[in-house]
């Protein structure tokens, strides 16, 4: 049987002789407990004006039935939600309750992804059918909450206790999938993402969520080859995409053979392509190609006169995909230590890009204070040194940084009224980080405490309430 060799051991954490290291830990072990709105222990002092939800999502259970999925990304999600007012902090956790996971627990075994029996897969395969695990992202829109996975539809989640509500289509707009990076463009009041529809000639799906009213299909663009495409960026005039050589094997996924890691292939030759779809006439794309790299995220871009300025986390290559995925088996390696902060300027007239990196730290999960998403910023805010620092860098490439203490690591800072909010976690435990903007070396003015395990979050937002 194939499925045998496509599966890892869980890991023990005894077997070395000590604990793993919380950088493996967050990569490896399921969410140590669910729960609704429950008081959160504050240590320091909560500004008086910070009011509002730190909603974060990520894995939340990295296997089942004694088995462990392929890979950390083929885990069941959960989301975290830290309410914040008045000085003091409620938080909820919880591993949404998608159709597939239902399921499976249901039938008392794995049915879907990698892991499930080669049989399984490759009906799942024929039936078009697979689990939506809602892993990677949490949007705000419309006072409505999602959970989201690049491979599906978002999922609705109930914002009073975490609850999930289930996949939905946003009125018939949606097709199977919806990238987990939307971006808000601040001129335009209005969220854009994107949607990949695999099959002969992969067709990427424009969407527009405005504000007020409906969402939309804005476009659709024919790309000709099937990529692996994680993220994108908006600017007030265009939708960016830095599509790198990562192909999506297939055969491999037409006959549901071989590992997750396997399903990707880099493919340098190709080069990275570059499109840029004005938002306002999307039919009129502008593409070519550049050099091969690869980027998980994007900080933000911007459009000055017949240029883009695009800011993003460069890799040589694919090869943080496949480091993710042995830390999923128990490696112990660390892992996003080779993204480099970048500057690109795409020459509409051109037809260039050229790209500058503007600092030597390891960089990863970019974000900008939310006026400035689509428009020129300043700082951008990120965690550096293999997700052990918080920080923010300006244009000429100068870090300001926060290192956290020994055996703690974060991802993915959020600005909220002159605050960088980050989910931090530790050792069984796990922290909002409250840090001043302005003073981000001295270190969080408070610490909001979840008093068990949390794995790694990706990715969030944070809701301010103005009421
Ligand atoms: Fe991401």
């Amino acid at each position: 049987m194939v499925a045998a060799s496509t599966l890892t051991p869980a890991p023990n954490p005894t077997a070395s002789g000590g604990e793993p290291p919380v950088q493996s830990l967050i990569w490896t072990q399921d969410l140590g407990r669910e729960h609704g709105f429950e008081p959160l222990r504050v240590e320091g002092t909560l500004p008086k004006q910070l009011r509002g939800t730190l909603y974060r999502n990520g894995p939340g259970q990295f296997g089942q039935f004694g088995r462990r999925y392929s890979h950390p990304f083929e885990a069941d999600g959960a989301a975290q939600a830290i309410r914040i007012a008045d000085g003091a902090a409620t938080g909820a956790s919880r591993v949404h309750q998608t159709a597939g996971l239902v399921e499976e627990r249901a039938a008392g075994k794995i049915k879907y992804g990698l892991s499930a029996p080669w049989p399984t897969r490759l009906a799942n395969m024929w039936r078009g059918r697979n689990k939506n695990t809602a892993n990677t992202n949490i949007i705000v829109w419309q006072g409505r909450v999602f959970a989201l996975m690049e491979a599906g539809r978002p999922t609705e989640i109930d914002p009073r206790d975490l609850s999930t509500l289930g996949e939905t289509d946003l009125g018939g707009v949606v097709g199977e999938m919806f990238s987990a990076h939307p971006h808000r463009v601040a001129s335009r009041n209005a969220l854009y993402n994107f949607g990949l529809e695999y099959g002969r000639n992969t067709k990427l799906h424009l969407y527009e969520l405005p504000d007020v009213g409906a969402a939309r299909r804005i476009g659709t663009v024919d790309l000709g080859y099937p990529p692996m495409l994680h993220d994108f960026i908006a600017t007030d005039t265009h939708l960016v995409f830095l599509v790198s050589p990562t192909r999506v094997n297939v055969p491999r996924m037409m006959t549901a053979t071989g590992t997750f890691e396997q399903l990707f292939q880099w493919k340098p030759e190709h080069g990275t392509e570059v499109l840029c779809v004005p938002i306002d006439r999307p039919a009129e794309v502008l593409r070519f190609t550049t050099d091969a790299f690869y980027q998980w995220h994007f900080a933000n871009a911007w459009t000055r006169a017949n240029e883009l300025v695009i800011d993003y986390v460069r890799y040589a290559d694919f090869g943080s995909f496949r480091g993710i995925g042995q830390i999923g088996a128990g490696g112990g390696r660390e892992l996003l230590g080779e993204g480099r902060y970048h500057r690109a300027v795409v020459d509409l007239a051109a037809r260039t890009l050229t790209s500058e990196q503007l600092s030597d730290r390891a960089c990863e999960f970019p974000t900008v204070a939310p006026g400035d998403e689509g428009r020129e910023h300043r700082l951008a805010y990120a965690v550096f040194g293999d997700l052990g620092g918080i920080g923010a860098i300006d244009g000429a490439g100068r870090v300001v940084e926060h290192a956290l203490p020994e055996g703690e690591r974060a991802t993915e800072p959020l600005f909220a009224d002159g605050y960088l909010l980050t989910l931090t976690h530790a050792r069984d435990a796990a922290y909002v980080g409250v840090y001043d903007a302005a003073r981000i070396p001295d270190g969080p003015v408070a610490k909001v405490w979840i008093d068990h395990h949390v794995p790694i979050t990706f990715h969030g937002t944070f809701a301010p309430d103005r009421g």
